[in-house]
């Protein structure tokens, strides 16, 4: 399986990627978790993308792109993939191209999740992630168990950063204008697959199941 999840900030792409991988045995590449991943550790490359990502901006396209060379070279991929929140500009889906040519590997399908705006602001102005495992949580959607700790490792919950209010708002314009052109981009090429996002989290995962079934 070589998938491409695509929705504005919110949308439950991580959500739905945690939910695939657990089932199917395939790499769960978030260009998000490893931006932030680097600006934890301090890396030159967290040091680029850090005030892009807390003024609710992209990451330039030649950082992402070269970033997501390495990735996708790795072994874990070769048993197929879910790419996560990349490309998300139109000069980044081209590069994909590029690079999956070279690699001779074809796309199985690129799932739109399609949420409004109002349910994207409820849903990351509750969300909650594990400092520990990259776990994520809703106050409301998907409580922990375990209060303000990871019921499945026991790590400490937070707010990401760009979970407030007049980011999340300065995102969605992003999404609007770059990245909504992708779903034009991917349609033309045959390969776009719609699912209603605002769904619950279990029926959208049936959604791009029986979508990805009726492909196959
Ligand atoms: P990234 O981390 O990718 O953020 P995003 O695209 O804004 O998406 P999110 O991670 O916020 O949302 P999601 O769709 O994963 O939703 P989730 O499953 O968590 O990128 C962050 C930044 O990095 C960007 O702003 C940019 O600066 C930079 N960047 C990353 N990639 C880049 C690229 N390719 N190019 C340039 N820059 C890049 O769910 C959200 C919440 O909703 C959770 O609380 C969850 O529990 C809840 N929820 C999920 N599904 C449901 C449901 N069905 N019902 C109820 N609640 C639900
Ligand atoms: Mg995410």
């Amino acid at each position: 399986m070589r998938i491409i999840l695509v929705g504005p900030p919110g949308a439950g792409k991580g959500t739905q990627a945690e939910k695939i991988v657990a089932k199917y045995n395939v790499a769960h590449i978030s260009t998000g978790d490893i931006l932030r991943a680097n600006v934890k550790a301090g890396t030159e490359l967290g040091k680029k993308a850090k005030s892009f990502m807390d003024a609710g901006a992209l990451v330039p396209d030649d950082v992402i792109v070269g970033m997501m060379r390495g990735r996708l070279a790795e072994d874990d991929c070769k048993n197929g993939f879910i790419l996560d929140g990349f490309p998300r500009t139109v000069p980044q889906a081209e590069a994909l191209d590029s690079l999956l040519a070279e690699m001779g590997i074809k796309l199985d399908g690129v799932i739109l999740l399609d949420v409004d705006d109002d349910t994207v602001v409820e849903r990351l102005c509750g969300r909650r992630m594990c400092k520990k495992c990259g776990r994520i949580f809703h106050v409301s959607f998907k409580p922990s168990s375990k209060g303000d700790l990871c019921d499945e490792c026991g790590g400490e919950l937070y707010q990401r950063d760009d979970d407030k209010e007049e980011v999340i708002r300065q995102r969605l314009a992003v999404y609007h204008s770059q990245t909504a052109p992708l779903v034009d981009y991917y349609g033309k090429a045959g390969l776009l697959l719609r699912v209603p996002g605002a769904e619950a989290g279990d029926k959208v995962l049936g959604h791009i199941e029986a979508m990805l079934g009726s492909r196959a």
